[in-house]
């Protein structure tokens, strides 16, 4: 469903240049919870934006559903942002003039809300622990409440793929708990893709897709039981190539 090839990023730095991603090579099928696993700076958020098209490699290619990122038009990943793709990232961009409702509602405002969509959405603030919260504004909401929010607008759109940055990097372990269930049940019901970036291995399964990444590469996986195919990151050892400049963090 996911099929990522080769994909290196470079970013330049200054007059340096920073390859945050050095030849990614893996699979993500439909209905798989993949995890995002490695040190800080190794590349996890980067692959992340690639996977939603917020940002494009250097070089390679992402296949998502059939749809090729980078031969897309512009329009087309602006469309495929806002209808296919739940974000859930650390910054959560809320609208600081919505309710958390309406911020909620925000993927459907251009063409009007249905009341099953509003009905939704107060059924995710919901279950996020929110119900009593719908009319207050993000300055009324402690971080973690905001960032409930943001995950229950990545979910009302039924997204085919979600992606999240440490989506419960905030939150206390209750609450966490409860996130998680949310998004096995969207994987469950929907058959919804899932990439989650996280140091916090505790909600990984033995059925889960595990993708550890180390200074811009995969790290050879250990595969689950009856496994999936996944990468190996063997796409990167392109010679003359040198070794990466790291940024400090
Ligand atoms: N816009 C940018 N310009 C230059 N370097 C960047 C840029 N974005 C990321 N990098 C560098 O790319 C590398 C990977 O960054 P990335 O944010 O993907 O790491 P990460 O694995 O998500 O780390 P963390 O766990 O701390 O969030 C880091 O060395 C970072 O400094
Ligand atoms: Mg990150």
């Amino acid at each position: 469903m996911i099929d990522v090839v080769g994909v290196w990023k470079s970013y330049r730095s200054g007059t340096r240049m920073v390859d945050a991603l050095r030849g990614i090579d893996c699979r993500i099928d439909r209905g798989r919870f993949a995890f995002i696993v490695g040190p800080s700076g190794s590349g996890k958020s980067t692959l992340l934006y690639m996977l939603g098209a917020l940002d494009r490699p250097t070089a390679g290619k992402i296949v998502v559903d059939g749809q090729d990122l980078m031969a897309m038009s512009e329009s087309a990943q602006n469309a495929y942002r806002r209808e296919q793709v739940g974000f859930i990232f650390q910054s959560f961009n809320l609208i600081s003039n919505l309710t958390a409702m309406e911020n909620v509602l925000v993927p459907f405002l251009p063409r009007g809300v249905t009341q099953a969509q509003r009905d939704r959405a107060a059924e995710l603030l919901t279950i996020t622990g929110l119900g009593n919260r719908l009319d207050h504004h993000p300055y009324q909401l402690s971080g973690g409440e905001q960032q409930r929010v943001a995950i229950a607008r990545a979910l009302v759109k039924d997204p085919i793929l979600v992606l999240a940055d440490e989506p419960t990097g905030e939150l206390d372990s209750k609450t966490g708990d409860e996130i998680y269930r949310i998004l096995r049940s969207m994987q469950e019901t929907s058959q919804t893709t899932l990439v989650v970036v996280t140091h916090d291995r505790r909600f990984i399964t033995p059925d889960d897709l595990v993708l550890e990444i180390q200074d811009g590469r995969l790290a050879e996986q250990p595969e689950p039981a009856g496994g999936n195919g996944d990468g190996n990151g063997n796409g990167a050892s392109a010679a003359g190539l040198e070794s990466p400049v790291r940024t400090s963090e």
